[in-house]
Formats: structure tokens, sequence, C-alpha cells
């Protein structure tokens, strides 16, 4: 029996068909029709005015923070539990993450601890939508309005997800998104940027494509950056987005059949769902009350040896050596990291294969029902 990966890419035949018409175009670089309707269909569907492609997802919370004006020293509030990107990305355009505590009920930055580390230096402030659950966007932004500071959604793990109807990208100042292969929708590497701020979308396309000049070609007004993407995988994740509504069921379906075999098994959790949100659940997420960091290593290397792979959950920032030192109290954030993994969920795993996944945990952990 071979190895149940973690994630998957589900592509399929109009993947290669618009791949294959973008390639015969000769048009494999980063201008071609694919890029712009990619940007326009996305744009709609996060329901923004603007969409900006970029090489990634880390690069496109870059060029978001250098867009809205964050400058060297200024404060940028970051969850403490998510990828690490989120507050490399403050670095890279010279600011400061501060980080904070999540809220269990949404895995996400929890409100009032942001509030409470608002300082005169805050500039910004990131919500991750972690594994695919927003962040409590509408609570975040009356504070953020209230204190004047700019708000940058991450939404690199949540495409599609909503609050009362309203879809995620179109919250904040503006929203970057990723389509690295293991997230929703793929480009292969790719990532973008929504906004309805007219004047902000021409400063990041400006920012993308080396600060030049649209008006004055190899004329630069400022120090941009190549942080553009290619026809060619704008032609993949047009076709991704055609189908996203089937990729997102799909994903539901999955966790719901995980959610039928957990049922009633005590000291799990599975994901999180606020009421009033729609989570599009990236991954599937298993934290086991009696886990610690050992007990829980220990438990993914027997999954591997029954052919499981897993991931732990993301590590809290403050744990790591470059962010240590700049912390508030994160306890939730520290609780809930070192309890948790994530199982196989991607689109197109079997019935068969989560049932296996499921036995193997429980006989494992040896669970009981309640
Ligand atoms: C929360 C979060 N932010 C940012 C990123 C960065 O995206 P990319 O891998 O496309 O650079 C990721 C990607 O994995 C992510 O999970």
């Amino acid at each position: 029996m071979d190895l149940i990966p973690i994630s998957q890419p589900c592509l399929g035949e109009l993947e290669r068909k618009y791949l294959i018409d973008a390639f015969d175009s000769g048009w494999i670089s980063s201008i071609g029709r694919y890029i712009e309707e990619f940007e326009k269909s996305f744009a709609a569907y996060c329901g923004t005015v603007h969409a900006i492609a970029v090489s990634n997802g880390t690069v496109a919370l870059h060029l978001a923070l250098e867009g809205v004006g964050v400058k060297e020293g200024d404060e940028v509030i970051v969850p403490d539990l998510t990828f690490v990107a989120t507050a490399n990305a403050v670095r890279h355009a010279n600011g400061v993450p501060v980080m904070v505590d999540v809220d269990p009920e949404t895995l996400c930055m929890d409100p009032v601890a942001m509030e409470r580390a608002i300082t005169p230096k805050t500039r910004a402030v990131i919500p991750v939508h972690l594994y695919g659950h927003p962040s409590d966007m509408y609570r975040i932004m009356g504070i953020a309005k209230a204190r004047g500071i700019d708000v940058v959604e991450d939404a690199a793990e949540a495409h599609g997800a909503e609050i009362g109807g309203k879809r995620v990208g179109s919250f904040g100042r503006c929203a970057i998104f990723s389509f690295y292969g293991n997230k929703i929708m793929t480009t292969g590497e790719g990532g973008m940027i929504t906004t309805d701020d007219g004047e902000l979308a021409g400063r990041l396309r400006l920012l993308r494509d080396h600060g030049m000049s649209k008006e004055k070609k190899y004329w630069h007004t400022e120090i941009g950056y190549n942080y553009r993407t290619t026809n060619l995988q704008a032609a993949i994740g047009l076709a991704q987005l055609q189908r996203i509504d089937s990729l997102i069921e799909q994903k539901r379906a999955v966790i719901e059949r995980y959610r039928r075999n957990f049922s009633g098994m005590m000291r799990v959790t599975l994901n999180p769902c606020k009421p009033g949100f729609k989570n599009t659940y990236w991954m599937l997420c298993l934290s086991f009350d009696g886990w610690k960091e050992q007990s829980r290593s220990a438990s993914m290397a027997e999954l591997k040896q029954r052919k499981i792979d897993t991931r732990p959950f993301f590590y809290p920032l403050s744990d790591m050596p470059m962010y240590g030192s700049l912390v508030h109290e994160t306890p939730v954030a520290h609780e809930l990291s070192y309890k948790g993994i994530n199982l196989p969920s991607y689109v197109g795993i079997s019935n068969e294969q989560i049932d296996y996944i499921c036995e193997n945990v429980v006989s494992l952990l040896e669970l009981s029902r309640s």
C-alpha cells in the first residue's frame, strides 16, 4: 500500500486544455490573455473590483504591506498561530511583527488580543483565515477602523470562505491568496491580491513590475520587484477557479465523512465552524486532548508506519528563534498548536481511505465514544 499523502492537487481536462492553449499561443511568460482573465474572474469571485496576480502568496503579502505603506519600524499585528510567511513578509517590508493570541472558536486572531496589542506604532493588522476558517472580520474591521489601522487579510488558505455570504478577500483594504500546490485551488506556485481600492491596485501593479511607469517604458519611478506570474500558471488558475465550487463541495464532503467517523469520540475535536461562517476546510484539523509535542510526534510517526501522512499544526511563531522576543502572552495558540495534526483531506481521497485513516487514529489513541 502506498502512503496516503497529506495533500494532492486536483487537476483535470479543463486545466490541461487551457494550459496547452496558453503554450500553443507562445505567450508563456508574464503577458497573455489568461493573466487578464484570471485576474478579472478572481476579483469577481471574491466580490472585489481589482485582483493582481503575483508569483506566490509570500510576495503578495510583501507587496500588499508595502502598498498600504508599511515602513521601517512600523508594527504589524499578526496571529501567533499561522504559517511563518505571514510574519516573514512583515520583516521583508521592514516592519515589526507583533504576535497575538488566537480564538479557539475560529483558530484565528482573537480580536480582543488584537485590540490590546495596538500601540501608536501599529500600522496594519493581518488576520489569517487559518485552515479555511474566516477570521472574525466584522469585529476586526470595526476595531481597525476606529483606530485608523489598515487590514490586510491573509486568505492564503481560505479561497471561497465566507461570513454571512460575504467572501474573504473582500473585507480588508486588501487581501492575499496563495495558489501553492496544496491549496484549495492551485497554479503550482502563485498568488493574488484583491482590493476595491483603485489607487492601491495601480501601485501594486507598478511595484510588481520593477516600478516601471505605465506611460513611459523603461522609466522607473521607484524601486520595485519582479513579482509577476506567467500566462501558463494563470491558465491553470482560471480552470481551477471555474471549478472551485465543485472543489470546495468535494472537500466539504471529505470533512463530513471525518466528522461522522469521529462523532462522539471523547477528547477529539475537528475543525471549528462558527455559526454564520463558512469554512472551506483547507485541511482536516484534529486536536487530541492529551497530546503534548512528544506524544504527538510519536503518533505521527506511527501513522506514517501505517502509510498515513500527517502534518503538525503550525508551531507558534513566538516559539521560533527569529520571533521569540517580540511577543505578548499567547496561551491559546500554544495549547492548540501542540495538540493538533492535519490529516489527508484532498479532493479525490476515497471513502475507504478516510475510513482506514480514522480506524487507525481511533485504535492508536484508544479513543472511546462518549
Ligand atoms: C497563512 C499563509 N500565508 C502565506 C502563505 C504563503 O504563500 P506561498 O506559499 O504561496 O508563498 C501561506 C502558504 O503556504 C500560508 O499558509
